[in-house]
């Protein structure tokens, strides 16, 4: 599979089709319109070579995902708009700015909330909400267990925090519940993608845009993303 450009607002992705041995290997186009951004910068990259390496353990782990989710955020909110307001110096009055509206945090437990803290303390005036997801493991369909979310999202920036996007069903049920609540400007942050996870996110039709660090190869037969980091909560957090 490749991507291109690194940035850019519509992306074509192409993916590896069904491989038999009585079918050969075809192309599928997929064509993504949707914003998508790849950070591209030397420290990201070695902090995702970190949390790729499975010597990593768990605390290290935790460790480059915050420095690597404050990049993401970094990149996310670049484009926000401010307030301007008047600041004391010691010496003079200086013009400076606020973020004009602080998006809402959500961390898609487990794995996002190794991205939260860190987020929230760039971005102090944002509130936190939750949902709870788990991947069944046989069907790769998203079981949601539990949400904490404001009733009212109409205008409000809202940033899902999620280290992985595989076949996107966990990100696409999220983005589905802040929908029904009225959101309209949803940014997905993720550490890695797969480019079937970019696919789904873009054709749901979902006011969506993503920030990665990476677009990787595919999916494996277990829908695990490759080469990719593993399980982004067991890494973190242990095995369940
Ligand atoms: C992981 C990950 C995403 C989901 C991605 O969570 O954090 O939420 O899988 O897969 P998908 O794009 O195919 O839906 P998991 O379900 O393993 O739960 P965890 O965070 O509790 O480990
Ligand atoms: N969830 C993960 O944690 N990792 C993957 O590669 C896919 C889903």
């Amino acid at each position: 599979c490749r991507a291109l450009p690194a940035r850019t607002n519509s992306l074509v992705i192409v993916l590896d089709g069904p491989q038999t041995p009585a079918v050969p290997p075809r192309k599928q186009l997929v064509f993504s319109f949707m914003d998508t951004h790849v950070i591209d910068h030397p420290l990201a990259a070695a902090l995702l070579t970190t949390m790729r390496d499975e010597r990593t353990d768990n605390p290290s782990f935790r460790s480059a995902l915050r420095q690597l989710t404050q990049m993401l955020v970094y990149e996310a909110i670049r484009d926000a708009p401010v307030e301007e307001f008047d600041v004391r110096t010691p010496v003079d009055t200086a013009r400076g700015v606020r973020i004009a509206h602080p998006p809402l945090l959500v961390p898609v437990l487990r794995a996002g909330l190794g991205m939260v803290e860190k987020a929230s303390s760039m971005i102090p005036q944002s509130r936190v909400g939750f949902v709870g997801m788990a991947r069944d493991e046989q069907t790769h369909q998203p079981v949601p267990y539990m949400e904490s979310l404001p009733d009212d999202l109409a205008g409000y920036p809202v940033y899902v925090l999620d280290p992985m996007l595989a076949t996107g069903g966990s990100m696409v049920h999220t983005i589905e519940l802040l929908v029904q609540r009225g959101a309209d400007d949803v940014t997905a942050i993720c550490v890695v993608a797969a480019p079937e996870g970019v696919a789904a996110l873009s054709e749901s039709g979902f006011p969506v845009r993503l920030v990665t660090a990476s677009i990787d190869q595919g999916l494996n037969e277990n829908a695990y993303i490759v080469p990719g980091l593993g399980d982004a909560g067991d890494r973190q957090f242990g095995p369940r």
